[in-house]
């Protein structure tokens, strides 16, 4: 059981009680990596595509470092989607968010993006500008999120792809969590 503050609203605490928190809030960041593993787990089940939403991300992530990648884009790679567990209608914004802290402002922008992008694919039978992603044309990172998921993201649903296991790409996670968090309260 840990210790409690005093406190029962904020506008009554003290320094003590914060610097409690805040030593919890510590503790609780090193968990990040296993939690981040649990909600993958979570997207091996079923779905309309030949595969899983699990398979997917792994094929995604396996394509990156198979085309030699650095660790935190294959990890991005592995991540782009994981905000369907619990952002399912801005799945982008959520993946984005949660890795923002530990990546690049290039990785950052390219999750954040990607469903956008990824809508070249699929808009156009919808009635949809599939070009739309075109507003970021002169933007630095627009090449590299077309190149994500050109080659990384849209083929990335074949059943006979020898993806890599979970388990190869565990330590790849751990890694990029264990990096000091940029605090973006
Ligand atoms: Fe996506
Ligand atoms: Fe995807």
């Amino acid at each position: 059981m840990s210790n409690k503050v005093d406190f029962t609203a904020m506008d009554h605490a003290t320094k003590a009680d914060y610097d409690l928190v805040f030593e919890h809030d510590e503790v609780n960041i090193q968990g990040q990596a296993s939690r981040v593993v649990q909600w993958l787990r979570l997207m091996d089940g079923d779905s309309p595509y030949q595969i899983s939403r699990l398979d997917h991300c792994l094929q995604t992530a396996t394509r990156a470092q198979r085309d030699g990648a650095d660790d935190e884009t294959v990890v991005c790679a592995l991540l782009h989607d994981i905000g369907d567990v619990i952002a399912p209608a801005n799945h982008s914004q959520a993946a984005a968010a949660l890795l923002r802290p530990y990546v690049s402002d290039k990785n950052y922008w390219i999750v954040l993006n990607h469903g956008l992008f990824q809508g070249y694919y699929w808009m156009h039978y919808f009635g949809q500008d599939r070009n739309a992603r075109d507003q970021f044309k002169d933007h630095p990172y627009y090449q590299a999120c077309v190149d994500f998921c050109a080659h990384w993201d849209q083929p990335s649903f074949d059943p006979d792809y020898d993806s890599l296991p979970l388990e190869y790409f565990i330590p790849l996670v751990e890694k990029l969590f264990a990096r000091r968090a940029q605090s973006l309260v």
